[in-house]
């Protein structure tokens, strides 16, 4: 059997584009245009391009895009004076530090001191507690777009037996919850897991999150399992240009699973388009207006 392969690039698209028709709608009832303040410590070139491109996209979607740029020499006390005035900014109504911060700077403390309401890359321990709790949360970008694949794919996840691989605070915690929320039968493995491949063959579900090339082989996947694949990953090449891979080996993974997301063009262009949709839920709860039906 071979896998359907999950499209991240169209369902993003798809969510993108119900982004931009709730701010429309937004803009028309309200005359609310959200706003997106991104900002980038130091000159990592990584970074800038995808500074440039959550700007880019913000815009695109009929947002505000705010950047601001530090220097790698910037202080604490700069950093968090910043945070303090795009808090206090009306127009700005979803704030993004980049990570990660040049050595020296506290990103835990720069984390916190982000308002909870305009944390909308759901890192702040006000969201990590409401998301735990069931409440109300902006949630972290790329979990919530890996739920979004695995609904569109399998539709209702009740009862289904799902392991997140990997327990990072940004992915695979919050991942767990998500399914967890979604009534899944949860299991989180790591790297003191004693037999994970087969925890991983009992798994209808798999998401990995771990950091490591192909580190999630076919013979661990169940026939007929959806594969989630968080990681990215640059493999080495004699042109030296690389090749990017996931956290599962692809193609022995395709031959067993149901649906599987490839690398790239799966999970990672989920993750702006995510954020976006969450500077407009955020947008929403700060003016107390509904939240526009279909986002
Ligand atoms: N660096 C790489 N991805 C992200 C992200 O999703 N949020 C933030 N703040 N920094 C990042």
């Amino acid at each position: 059997m071979a896998a359907r392969i999950i499209d991240g690039k169209a369902s993003a698209a798809r969510v993108t584009s119900r982004v931009a028709a709730a701010v429309s709608a937004l803009q028309g009832a309200h005359g609310i245009v959200p706003g997106l303040a991104v900002v980038l410590v130091g000159d990592d070139p990584a970074s800038g391009v995808y500074v440039r491109s959550k700007g880019r996209r913000s815009v695109e979607a009929g947002m505000r895009s705010f950047e601001h740029r530090l220097p790698a020499t910037a202080s604490q006390v700069e950093l968090l004076g910043l945070v303090a005035r795009l808090n206090a900014a009306p127009e700005v109504n979803g704030i993004l530090v980049q990570m990660p911060l040049p050595r020296g700077l506290d990103p835990a403390a720069v984390i916190e001191a982000i308002d909870p309401a305009k944390d909308v890359d759901g890192f702040h321990p006000i969201n990590v507690g409401r998301l735990a709790s069931g409440a109300d949360a902006l949630v972290p970008c790329t979990p919530q777009g890996c739920m979004i694949l695995l609904e569109e794919a399998l539709g209702s996840l009740a009862g289904r037996e799902a392991l997140v691989i990997g327990r990072s605070g940004i992915v695979g915690k919050p991942m767990a919850q998500l399914l967890l929320k979604a009534d899944c039968t949860v299991t989180i493995a790591h790297s003191r897991t004693r037999d994970l491949p087969g925890t991983c063959r009992r798994a209808e579900i798999v998401v990995a999150a771990v950091g490591k090339p192909e580190f999630v082989r076919g013979g661990w996947i169940a026939p007929g399992a959806a594969v989630i694949d968080v990681g990215i990953n640059r493999l080495p090449t004699p042109d030296g240009k690389g090749r990017l891979v996931g956290d599962v080996a692809f193609a022995e993974a395709a031959a067993v699973a149901g649906a599987i997301t490839p690398v790239p063009g799966g999970v990672g262009p989920m993750t702006i388009a995510c954020l976006l949709r969450n500077t407009v839920i955020a947008a929403c709860r700060q003016r107390q207006v509904r939240l526009p039906d279909g986002l």
